[in-house]
C-alpha cells in the first residue's frame, strides 16, 4: 500500500523551521515527512522543486454572503473560498451575525446554511453579538461547547452593531470563564457619529470624508478601553483590523505588561493609504471600509509591528461590494457606501512579497502570521496551521520567485475591481491542497463545491 499523494523535492517551511523534505499524505492527513520515503506506490506525486511547501493559509476575518449597508457582500461561500484557494488560503473563519432580538443559535444556524454545500475548503465561525441579554450570555457557553469559540463585538456602528461598555464587560467576564476569545472592532462609534453628522451638515459627502471622519484617536481610545475592560474581567482580547500606529501603541504597551492582548492587521493598511481616497470621481468608494485608510507613514509602523510581534496575525477583513450598483448606493452620501473591501485572494502573496521578499522578516515569521498563530489563537492548531504528522494536509506549494501583477482582469473574487490593482507581488502559490485534495493547480481550479467542512474549534489557550 502506498501513500495517496507525495510532495517531493520541496523546502518545507513552518513557523520555526525550513528544511528539504518530502511529505506523504493519506486520507487527508500528513502521514510522513522525510527524505527516504518510498515513492513507488504513491497514487500521485507532485514535484515541488525550487519551491516552498507551506501550511495552508488561515484567514480569520472574512465576511462572505453578509447582508450589510443595504446590500449583501458579493462573494458567497463558494466564490469566496475558491478565490481564497487561488491565493493559498485553505481555511476561513467567517462571522455569523446575531441581529438584535435574535438568539445566537439563529446566527450560527443561518451561517451554517450559507456555507454548507458551497464552501470548497474548510471554514469555522466567530459569532457577532449585537444584543447581549441574560439568555445570550448563556448561549455563549453553548456555542463555545459547539466549537464557535470566539465572538466579535463592536464599539462602532451605533444603532446597528455597537454594544455598550456594560455588555462588553459582561461578554469578557463570560469568556474569562468559558474559554472563548473576544474579537473587538475598536473604534469610538459615538464620537465618530458626531463628527460624521457635522461633516454631512457641512455638505462634505464625498467618499474621502468616510476616512476623514474616523480619526486614529477614535481607534486608539477604543483599543485602550477594550484592553482595560478585558483586563478588569481577566479575559484575553483580540483586536481586529488594526489600521494605525496610535492603536498599535496601546497593544504594544499592554503586551509589555504581560496581558493576553493580540491584534491583527490587513494588507490594505500595509499597502494603501489616505491618498487612495483621492481617486477621481467616485472611485474613492472602492476604499471605503472601517477602520479607514490612514496617512502613509502608518504602513511602516504596522510592518514593523508584524516583525516585532506587536501584531500577531494578518487577516483580510474580506467584505467585497461591487463598485457598480453596490458602492454606488452611496454616490451622494459617503455614509451610504457599503463598508468593506475585497482582499481574500491576495493576502499570502502581498504579505510574502512585502514581508519576506522585501527583507522585513523571515519566511518562518510569514508562516506564523498567516497560518500558525491564527490556528493557535483560534483553536485550530495542530490540526491546521503547521506541517506535522497527523495534521490536515492543507498545503501550499509556493513559488517565492514567481511574479504576478494583481488585477481585476485575473482575480477570482466576484467583484468588479481590485483594491490592489497594478501592484506587482513576488511569490505566488502554484499548487494548493485541502485535506490532501488538490484545490488549485496553476490557473486551474480542481476542487469540488461543497467539499469544505465546518471545523469545531477548541477554546483559547494563551500564546
Ligand atoms: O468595513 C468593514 N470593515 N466591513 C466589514 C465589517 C467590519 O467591521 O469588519
Ligand atoms: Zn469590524
Ligand atoms: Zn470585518
Amino acid at each position: 500500500m502506498g501513500f495517496d499523494t507525495m510532495i517531493v523535492n520541496g523546502r518545507v517551511v513552518t513557523a520555526t523551521d525550513t528544511y528539504a523534505s518530502d511529505i506523504a499524505v493519506s486520507n487527508g492527513k500528513i502521514e510522513a515527512i522525510g527524505n527516504n520515503l518510498p515513492r513507488d506506490n504513491a497514487k500521485k506525486i507532485i514535484d515541488a522543486a525550487n519551491r516552498y511547501v507551506l501550511p495552508g493559509g488561515i484567514d480569520v476575518h472574512t465576511h462572505l454572503d453578509m447582508p450589510f449597508g443595504g446590500t449583501t457582500s458579493a462573494d458567497d461561500f463558494e466564490t469566496g473560498t475558491r478565490a481564497a484557494a487561488f491565493g493559498g488560503t485553505t481555511t476561513l473563519i467567517d462571522f455569523a451575525i446575531q441581529y438584535r432580538g435574535q438568539t445566537l443559535r439563529t446566527a450560527f444556524d443561518t451561517w451554517m446554511q450559507k456555507a454548507s454545500g458551497r464552501a470548497v475548503s474548510d471554514y469555522a465561525f466567530h459569532c457577532i453579538i449585537t444584543d447581549l441579554g441574560a439568555a445570550q450570555l448563556e448561549e455563549m457557553n453553548a456555542l463555545v461547547r459547539e466549537g464557535v469559540t470566539s465572538f466579535k463585538l463592536f464599539m462602532a456602528y451605533p444603532g446597528v452593531f455597537m454594544l455598550d461598555d456594560a455588555s462588553i464587560f459582561r461578554a469578557f467576564r463570560a469568556t474569562a470563564k468559558n474559554g472563548g476569545l473576544v474579537c473587538m472592532h475598536a473604534e469610538n462609534g459615538n464620537a465618530i457619529d458626531v463628527i460624521v453628522q457635522q461633516a454631512l451638515a457641512e455638505g462634505k459627502k464625498a467618499p474621502k470624508y468616510h476616512a476623514l471622519t474616523r480619526p486614529t484617536t477614535a481607534e486608539a481610545e477604543a483599543t485602550s478601553r477594550a484592553i482595560a475592560l478585558a483586563e478588569m474581567a481577566g479575559a484575553p482580547v483580540y483586536i481586529v483590523h488594526m489600521s494605525c500606529n496610535d492603536a498599535l501603541e496601546k497593544v504594544r504597551e499592554a503586551r509589555d505588561r504581560g496581558l493576553p492582548v493580540y491584534a491583527e492587521t490587513c494588507p490594505q493598511y500595509l499597502y494603501l493609504s489616505l491618498e487612495n481616497m483621492d481617486a477621481p470621481g467616485f472611485e474613492g468608494a472602492k476604499y471605503v471600509f472601517t477602520p479607514p485608510l490612514r496617512e502613509k507613514w502608518h504602513q511602516e509602523k504596522l510592518w514593523n509591528g508584524l516583525k516585532q510581534d506587536h501584531l500577531q496575525v494578518v487577516s483580510t477583513d474580506h467584505c467585497p461590494f461591487c463598485f457598480k450598483e453596490q458602492k454606488e448606493l452611496g454616490k451622494d452620501d459617503f455614509t451610504k457606501i457599503p463598508n468593506g473591501g475585497p482582499g481574500i485572494e491576495h493576502r499570502m502573496s502581498l504579505i510574502y512579497s512585502g514581508g519576506v521578499a522585501k527583507g522585513r522578516f523571515t519566511v518562518n515569521r510569514f508562516v506564523e502570521l498567516v497560518s500558525t498563530t491564527p490556528a493557535k489563537l483560534f483553536g485550530l492548531y495542530p490540526r491546521k496551521g503547521t506541517i506535522a504528522i497527523g495534521s490536515d494536509a492543507d498545503l501550499v506549494i509556493f513559488d517565492p520567485k514567481r511574479k504576478h501583477t494583481i488585477s481585476v482582469k485575473t482575480h477570482h473574487m466576484r467583484v468588479d475591481y481590485s483594491m490592489f490593482e497594478g501592484i506587482e507581488v513576488t511569490g505566488m502559490p502554484d499548487v494548493v491542497l485541502s485535506r490532501g485534495q488538490v484545490l488549485v493547480e496553476g490557473n486551474q481550479f480542481r476542487g469540488r463545491v461543497g467539499a469544505g467542512e465546518f471545523i469545531r474549534r477548541a477554546t483559547y489557550t494563551q500564546q
